[in-house]
């Protein structure tokens, strides 16, 4: 078993710079699928998330090449199977990101519900239903989601909530459909905009990119391209939350402060001082941690896979911090394990109280999910003495090279395997 061992209580310092975005990496190595010709993608971030889905487009026929530094050569011009194996869709959520590509490419998906992060239940209805929309026949047999169809075509499509996974899917599907679709209430995540961007760099006609209101023009074809994915904003905050736990000063280079208005926010009203520079953010070592009250919600709001990062901080503040999860029914699962530190938190519902307390302690901890793996290691950073975090699987889905990052800045923590 490979584990994380930490010695915490010494303050961070340096700069680093962060790797290209998970969540929009996934999306944009499955809407490869929708052109045979070549692409070229940059950034890609080396973590297993990606790994997996490289193993998921070449069971589908395609060609992926590491090229090294990030990054990724993809060709599916001989794209035959529309039927992912279980072995790798089960592993992350974000697999379920080949089901619009190879509607609209091959005229059928068969993908089996997807797996990952235990944050509560992770239904795909609104991406069925979108798919329907389209002019799909979907079905739900023996936990795979069926989904054919002899053309699609454009449509509006209303969401009943606001879902990052239904805006890509229908998104993709509908870049090749005839006509016109609007999809009303989507997703503004910088994701979705890096993934709208992408597909119209390869030709398709998408409006509105940014807004609840994406108007997409099905287009015949889209080309090959080389596309450079944008900097990860969850990682980005969770260095951040290093930085100011262990009371150092860091700051994090070739990211985009744009995308973290809300988190900065929350951070300068937790008595963080926050300098933001065209494309890094520093964060200057502060006496104070200052309690606060943070709510999640879809972008612009809060992002919910800051929660549990953000959470760790205030486990030390001055005073009772309130957060509120508005997104995911199980996200507080990581609360035990910061309790374990000797944080004094409670969880009623979809609200935690945090009551600060003066220090945490070192002690062995488990990651149940990838950004509760960011917490724990923001919280062991800060604790006194050593931590063991387990649960690296999780880690590693979502943190490139996360011990030497931190090794970088100072901390004193080493993988065992
Ligand atoms: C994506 C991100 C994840 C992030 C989340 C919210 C990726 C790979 N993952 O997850 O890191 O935390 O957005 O920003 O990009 N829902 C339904 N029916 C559906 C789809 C979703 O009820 O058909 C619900 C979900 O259960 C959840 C909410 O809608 O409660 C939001 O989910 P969604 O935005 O779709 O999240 P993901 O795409 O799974």
């Amino acid at each position: 078993m490979s584990y994380l061992k930490i010695n915490g209580g010494h303050p961070l310092s340096g700069e680093i710079e962060v790797s290209g975005a998970k969540n929009a990496a996934l999306p944009i190595m499955a809407a490869s699928i929708l052109t045979d010709e070549d692409v070229y993608l940059k950034r890609i971030p080396d973590i297993s998330d990606v790994w997996i889905m490289a193993d998921i487009l070449r069971s589908l026929g395609a060609k992926v090449e590491f090229e090294g530094k990030g990054e990724m050569y993809i060709n599916c011009s001989n794209l035959t199977n529309f039927y992912p194996p279980y072995e790798f869709v089960g592993k992350m959520n974000a697999s379920f990101d080949v089901t619009g590509p190879l509607l609209a490419r091959l005229g059928e998906a068969k993908v089996s519900l997807p797996g990952g992060c235990n944050l509560g239940s992770r239904p795909v209805d609104m991406h069925m239903d979108a798919f329907r929309n389209l002019g799909a026949e979907v079905e739900f047999v023996h936990g795979f989601v069926h989904a054919k169809a002899n053309k699609l075509t454009g449509k509006k499509i209303q969401f009943r909530r606001v879902s990052v996974g239904a805006t890509k899917n229908a998104m993709m599907a509908a870049v090749l459909a005839d006509g016109i679709t609007v999809l009303e209430s989507a997703a503004m995540e910088p994701e979705i905009v890096d993934l709208a961007v992408f597909l119209n760099t390869m030709g398709a006609r998408i409006t509105g990119i940014g807004s609840s209101t994406i108007v997409i023009e099905g287009v015949k074809k889209l080309h090959g391209l080389s596309y450079e994915i944008i900097p990860d904003r969850i990682l980005t905050g969770t260095y951040l939350v290093a930085g100011a736990i262990t009371r150092g000063t860091i700051t994090v280079k070739r990211t985009w402060p744009d995308f973290l208005e809300s988190f900065i926010n929350a951070m300068r009203n937790a008595g963080q001082n926050i300098v933001c520079g065209k494309d890094y953010i520093t964060v200057e070592k502060s006496d104070k941690i200052l309690p606060t009250e943070i709510i999640s919600a879809p972008h612009p709001g809060f992002p919910t896979d800051l929660q549990p990062v953000i959470t760790a901080l205030l486990s030390i503040a001055d005073g009772t911090s309130i957060v509120t999860e508005n997104i995911f029914d199980r996200r507080f699962m990581y609360v035990d394990e910061l309790r374990r530190l000797g944080a004094n938190m409670s969880v009623s519902d979809r609200t935690c109280i945090i009551r600060g307390v003066k220090k945490l302690f070192g002690a062995p901890v488990k990651a149940h999910d990838i950004r509760a793996g960011g917490s724990l290691i923001c919280a062991c950073l800060s604790a006194e003495g050593e931590s063991i975090i387990t649960g690296l699987e999780f880690i590693d889905r979502g943190h490139e090279k996360i011990e030497s990052v931190l090794a970088e800045l100072g901390a004193d923590i080493r993988r065992i395997d």
